[in-house]
């Protein structure tokens, strides 16, 4: 592998404005942040860079906005975090970030913040856009990614921001969790299963249609499986449904049969009708029109743990069901709790990615053990499967 440019303390930052691209992109429901570990993470290493007297300028995004000022994205909930946690002036920038920012913020002392309003608020942002990266790149002296979870975006604050600033490093979060995925990987033993979850549909597809040729069993569980679950001609009800998977599906079924890799998709269910609601359980065949899957139930539970023992090497990402609402919690804590016990008693290689699970497991239960949990979904999911992440090769 091609080494990164890490950064490191003998790297000058006195005074100057280093560029942090961060990852704060944490569930908020009315301006109440529900799970911190991406924003308690990134504190220390603010802080190093603090002590030692740059002007910090933090960017972040925050989920994916339709329009450039849908403020139920905004960061300020994660300015006002920060400002309780962190002793040093810190400032919010809620402007868009144009050709005059870099004056308009030129008041910013060594050891204070500045903290930019979500990055995808501008419009050149997804677009990994040239002129953008000219204008962010030129408020800053120096470059540095900490956000793994983000380098699988081709986009200006991961990637082409590298073009035009004279220095760029990774941060010590990325680093992490690129060599712990790397050992754990490197050393992964068969039979290899992979549970994936969550309702980020289309953007685990083509991940998915990767990994069945490379794990023993795929285990598809959350709102994923419903499409599965449609594919193979079962009723969903009200469930979420993604339209024009069918084509994909069988593709992954194709490659799964020529790759010997086993698909396992839920056989029973906690439903409801609505998300709010108390959890029925049903299996298969019983399902009725008006309800919604929002769990997987107890047969399939019991499937997954047997799949769990058998395995040597477990990779996780995405939820079991609609965790939000502890009704329908029960299948992702007890996968984790699964995984956690193998991987204490009989070494399982357990990694555990995504924010949404790791909210799950750290809202619902405590004290459970895995070889790697990284807070990256996306991200850990490409890596995984042996990409190159476009935010990681620039800074080769
Ligand atoms: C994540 O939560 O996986 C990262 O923050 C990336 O978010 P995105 O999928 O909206 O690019």
């Amino acid at each position: 592998m091609e080494k990164i440019k890490s950064f490191s303390d003998e790297v000058n930052i006195e005074n100057k404005r280093v560029i942090l691209r961060s990852d704060f992109n944490v569930p908020i429901i009315n301006e109440l942040i529900q799970d911190k570990t991406r924003i308690n993470q990134s504190i220390p290493f603010i802080e190093n860079l603090i002590k030692k007297k740059a002007k910090v300028l933090l960017i972040s995004h925050l989920g994916r906005p339709k329009n450039e000022s849908d403020l139920t994205l905004s960061l300020k909930p994660v300015f006002n975090y920060l400002q309780e946690k962190i002793k040093s002036k810190i400032y919010f920038c809620s402007e868009k970030i144009t050709d005059k920012t870099k004056e308009e913020i030129s008041f910013l002392n060594a050891g204070e913040i500045i903290l930019f309003e979500n990055i995808r608020f501008n419009k050149g942002e997804l677009k990994n856009d040239d002129n953008f990266a000219k204008v962010l790149s030129s408020m800053g002296e120096i470059y540095i990614n900490d956000a793994f979870s983000c380098s699988h975006r081709k986009q200006t604050s991961v990637h082409k921001i590298t073009k035009y600033i004279k220095k760029s490093y990774a941060g010590p979060l990325l680093m992490k969790e690129m060599l712990t995925i790397d050992m754990a990987l490197n050393n992964k033993k068969k039979p290899i299963t992979c549970i994936i979850g969550g309702s980020k549909i289309s953007t685990k597809i083509g991940v998915i249609t990767s990994l069945v040729k490379k794990v023993d069993n795929l285990v598809i569980v959350g709102a994923m499986a419903n499409n599965f679950l449609k594919f193979r001609g079962n009723k969903v009800g009200k469930s979420i449904i993604e339209s024009g998977s069918e084509k994909i599906i069988e593709g992954i079924y194709e490659n799964a049969k020529e790759n010997n890799c086993d698909i396992i998709i839920p056989e029973d269910f906690a439903v409801s009708e609505i998300t709010e609601g108390n959890a029925n359980l049903r299996d298969i065949n019983n399902l009725k029109e008006n309800e919604i899957i929002l769990d997987i139930g107890p047969q399939t539970i019991e499937r997954i743990k047997k799949i769990i023992d058998i395995s040597k090497t477990v990779l996780w990402n995405g939820p079991a069901g609609y965790f939000e609402n502890k009704n329908f919690s029960n299948g992702t804590i007890s996968i984790a709790k699964k995984i956690s016990n193998n991987t204490n008693k009989k070494s399982l290689i357990s990694i555990i990615g995504g924010g949404d699970t790791i909210s799950a497991i750290k809202n619902n239960v405590s004290g459970l053990n895995f070889t790697h949990l990284s807070t990256a979904g996306g991200a850990f999911l490409e890596y995984i499967e042996g990409k190159n992440l476009p935010g990681i090769e620039v800074l080769k």
